[in-house]
């Protein structure tokens, strides 16, 4: 087990125009799960490509433990990848496919079977030792494709986007399973998804990549709370967070008193919105456009003359609103994320002095 440490890594490959990663620096600690996301083709993939050794480094280090590995191949990292789509070998068993990173490392006979026996019961396939691949499920192979990481003890696994190919209720099973697999042996691990749930959830430190850059890294709650930038803002929770652009404001009539100066984007979260403004420091009139029911919550689409984009109001249960209503919707002050005209967050103690002096004479009222 061990830490991860990347320093300055950059990536051009041969040929391209522009480098795929520009500098990147992170360090994943000893038994942490760090999930990386962002858009496609921000190099998600490139960077766990190089970590495992299967890109070339352009620049910057690669440590893990305290190693600098960035010369070293694949095989001598010490390290498991577990694909998208399992790579399993077709020609082998479920067995065979778990012994055989040990046998090419000539580990003892009896150590590969302990090992193999061992894996097999936590991931629950001893049954299917004997099947070739293809006589699997895909929770199956996806659980083999695990087990072949495991029994290995690497330093660190890596998984790009091992759930993509199976369906709704398999990938919320295996993501329980793999945070738990990944607890148990507290082995280092980076995760890429592009699934928010999976972010959310597995993630001890979520990173956000944006165009071969790192937006932001924190927790998960850190970066949903206070994400830094525009990007991570609409990137991090589903629905996203709605981003009213100010003119787009202040063409919908509402009061923009005591807003920060700089202030050129204004967000609120769709459970943050309120469906009646009654009290609320900032308001707007709306239309009910349309209302979906997701069984436990409602999501409500909302237009109104000035605004570019709908707004969705989100509420527990169903809502009992239907198209076409007009709404006054409030935006709670202590909910508003303010970013400037270069996307990035405002910083709450840059707060209007005007500002703060109106809420603590509406803190008198509360
Ligand atoms: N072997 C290669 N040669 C040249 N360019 C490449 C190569 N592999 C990837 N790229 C480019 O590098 C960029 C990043 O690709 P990468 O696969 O790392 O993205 P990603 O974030 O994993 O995307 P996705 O979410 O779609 O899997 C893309 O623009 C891609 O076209
Ligand atoms: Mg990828």
């Amino acid at each position: 087990m061990a830490r991860i440490q990347i320093g300055a890594l950059r990536k051009t490959y041969p040929g391209a125009r522009a480098d795929t990663l520009h500098g990147i620096d992170l360090s994943i600690e000893d038994g942490e799960m760090a999930v990386l996301v962002g858009p496609s083709g921000c190099g998600k993939s490139t960077l766990l490509r190089m970590i495992a050794g299967l890109e070339s480094v352009t620049d910057g280090e690669i440590r893990i433990g305290d190693r600098l590995v960035n010369q070293l191949e694949p095989a001598e990292r010490d390290i498991a990848m577990v694909f998208q789509n399992y790579a399993l070998y077709p020609h082998m068993t479920v067995r065979g496919n778990l012994e055989y990173g040990l046998k090419n490392r000539r580990t003892p006979r009896a150590e590969i079977d302990a090992r193999v026996t061992e894996a097999a019961r936590v991931l629950e396939i001893e049954p299917f030792l004997d099947r070739k691949p293809q006589a699997l499920s895909g929770g199956q192979r996806q659980r083999v494709a695990m087990g072949r990481a495991i029994v290995r003890k690497p330093q660190a696994f890596l998984f790009d986007e091992p759930l993509s190919n199976l369906d709704a209720r398999l990938r919320g099973q295996m993501r329980v399973e793999i945070r738990r697999l990944q607890r148990r042996f507290a082995t280092t691990s980076i995760y890429v998804t592009h699934d928010q749930l999976e972010a959310m959830t597995m993630a001890d430190k979520l990173v956000v990549m944006n165009a071969g850059r790192i937006e932001q890294v924190g927790s998960p709650m850190d970066l949903f709370e206070t994400p830094r930038s525009l990007f991570v803002a609409g990137f991090i929770g589903a629905p996203g967070m709605n981003l009213l652009p100010v003119e787009d404001l202040r063409a919908s009539g509402a009061d923009l008193t005591g807003l920060p100066g700089t202030t050129s984007v204004v967000g609120i979260r769709p459970e943050h919105l309120l469906p009646d403004a009654t009290g609320a420091w900032m308001a707007l009139h709306v239309t009910v456009d349309a209302v979906e029911l997701v069984g436990s919550e409602t999501l409500v689409h909302l237009g109104a003359a000035g605004l570019s984009a709908p707004l969705v109001l989100r509420q527990p249960g169903a809502a009992r609103l239907a198209p076409g209503m007009p709404l006054r919707v409030g935006l709670p002050r202590q909910h508003l994320h303010c970013f400037d005209a270069h996307g990035l967050r405002i910083a709450q103690d840059s707060t209007d002095p005007a500002l703060r002096e109106l809420e603590s004479r509406l803190d008198a009222l509360r």
